[in-house]
């Protein structure tokens, strides 16, 4: 097969897109299973039981890895299983470099590699070519990076894990850019715009010149400034556990010791590793259990929450993070579209219901919101630009449908100059069509 131009890859916190640039200048995606044009970051690790001590571990990427893994638990085999998400949120982070999973190690590049090399050779499949460079979307600020130390080594990791998925050639492009580049592409003359990248884990802002001879300056004059904050759509979630589910489980509940005194009936750490759902099986432990245990008889006893309690045991013995999530990121969703959604979960025997509305969502996530306006306030001051100057607001990402986070660029620069764009694939379209 001959080889052919990059293709753009989006290798998301949550999602990943893939697309290519045709002869003739169209960008197209390359479509999964069902008929979407992204899939999910997400790897799943399987232990076949050969007989006596042979055990061999088969890994499965995107939604092959979700159906491995709901089968798996569906029979009951979910301790032989590791689901993993939410990789790049570890790239800058020194002290993880990986995990052992059923005896082996693995590095943080091996495992993001996982997810790579599937979508590289689906890629080749259907765009019938040799597949061996890509332009590779970046944050502007990744997840939990202070230092441009930590920035170097998520680079560093990044690029290695592409390697390590079969590409030779890599070059990187920050991810707002790229999503302007579909937008640019529509436009007869230049314009300064400002693009807003909300994905899983990050909220990335440029602003750019954009347009017919803007596109001709280099790099360092096309963009004006960048900005990004490491949170996004998985904080959002995080505070709707800590306000809307732990407290269903038993976050708010107390018990009373010997002394007599009221204190938490289970600690608060339990409930913090809740929030993030990848964290909820470092919680299947002999310790917590113990703990768990003792906290549910003592509310047995006490006649106060037993229920609460007995449902989060049900949740970390039946390692229901990942449904717990999904669950949650649905009523985040439909508190995107209406002023109030029902939080449903049923499984593993568990039915757990909680009403929320809108304003209480908004509420919670106050704080992500003021950090996303300072970002904005503060890249708008850097840059000198102030907000009558910016002709266009560019909205992307998933967590762009957020009406709180709309709301943040209606205020400053009027409904008429924001717009939005295919919030799932804007970025890996962009990036194929990267000069
Ligand atoms: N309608 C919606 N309302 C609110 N949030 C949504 C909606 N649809 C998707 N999301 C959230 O968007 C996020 C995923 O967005 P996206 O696919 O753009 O992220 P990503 O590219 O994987 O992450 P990142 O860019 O941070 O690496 C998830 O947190 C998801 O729950
Ligand atoms: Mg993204």
């Amino acid at each position: 097969m001959p080889e052919h131009p990059a293709v753009g890859i989006d290798f998301g916190t949550t999602n990943s897109s893939v697309a290519r640039t045709r002869a003739d200048g169209t960008v197209d995606l390359l479509r999964f299973a069902n008929g979407s044009g992204s899939s999910r970051s997400i790897v799943f690790f399987e232990q076949q039981q050969q007989g006596g001590a042979r055990r061999s571990v088969d890994t499965f990427a995107g939604q092959a890895a979700i159906d491995a893994y709901l089968r798996r638990q569906g029979a009951g085999l979910d301790a032989t299983g590791r689901l993993i998400q939410s990789l790049k949120s570890y790239l800058p982070v020194a002290s993880l470099t990986g995990t052992e999973i059923f005896g082996r190690r693995y590095t943080l590049e091996d495992l993001i590699a996982r997810i790579l090399k599937p979508l590289r050779e689906a890629a080749e499949q259907q765009f019938g070519h040799l597949i061996t460079r890509a332009t590779v979307g970046r944050p502007v600020r990744f997840v939990g990076a202070e230092t441009a130390e930590d920035d170097a080594l998520a680079v560093t990791r990044l690029t290695a894990a592409f390697h390590a998925a079969g590409f030779h050639h890599i070059r990187l492009e920050l991810e707002p850019v790229a999503a302007a580049h579909v937008y640019e592409s529509t436009l007869t003359q230049d314009e300064t715009i400002l693009i807003g990248d909300f994905g899983g884990g990050t909220s990335d802002f440029s602003l750019v010149r954009v347009g017919p001879s803007a596109r001709s300056l280099p790099p360092s004059e096309r963009v004006l400034g960048n900005a990004g904050v490491g949170l996004a759509g998985d904080a959002f979630d995080a505070r709707l556990i800590r306000h809307l589910v732990s407290p269903a489980l038993g976050s708010d509940s107390l018990s009373r010791s010997l002394g007599n005194k009221l204190l938490p009936a289970v600690p608060a750490w339990i409930f913090r590793n809740l929030e993030r759902w990848h964290y909820l099986s470092f919680l299947r432990t002999r310790a917590v259990d113990e703990i768990l245990r003792a906290a549910h008889t003592r509310a047995l006893r006490q006649g106060e929450d037993a229920d609460k309690l007995a449902a989060l045991r049900t949740l970390i013995d039946e390692d229901l993070g990942y449904q717990l999530h999904q669950a949650v990121a649905r009523t985040k969703v439909a508190l995107s579209h209406a002023e109030a959604a029902e939080f449903r979960f049923s499984e593993g025997g568990l039915d757990l219901r909680a009403a929320v509305t809108r304003a209480e969502f908004e509420a919670w996530i106050a704080p992500e919101l003021e950090s996303i306006e300072a970002a904005v306030d503060g890249l708008l001051a850097s840059a000198a630009i102030p907000a009558p100057a910016v002709d266009r607001v560019f909205l992307t990402g998933g967590s762009s449908f957020v009406p709180a986070v709309r709301r943040i660029f209606n205020r400053r620069f009027t409904p008429r100059r924001v717009v939005t764009g295919d919030a799932f694939t804007s970025v890996a379209r962009g990036l194929a069509l990267s000069p």
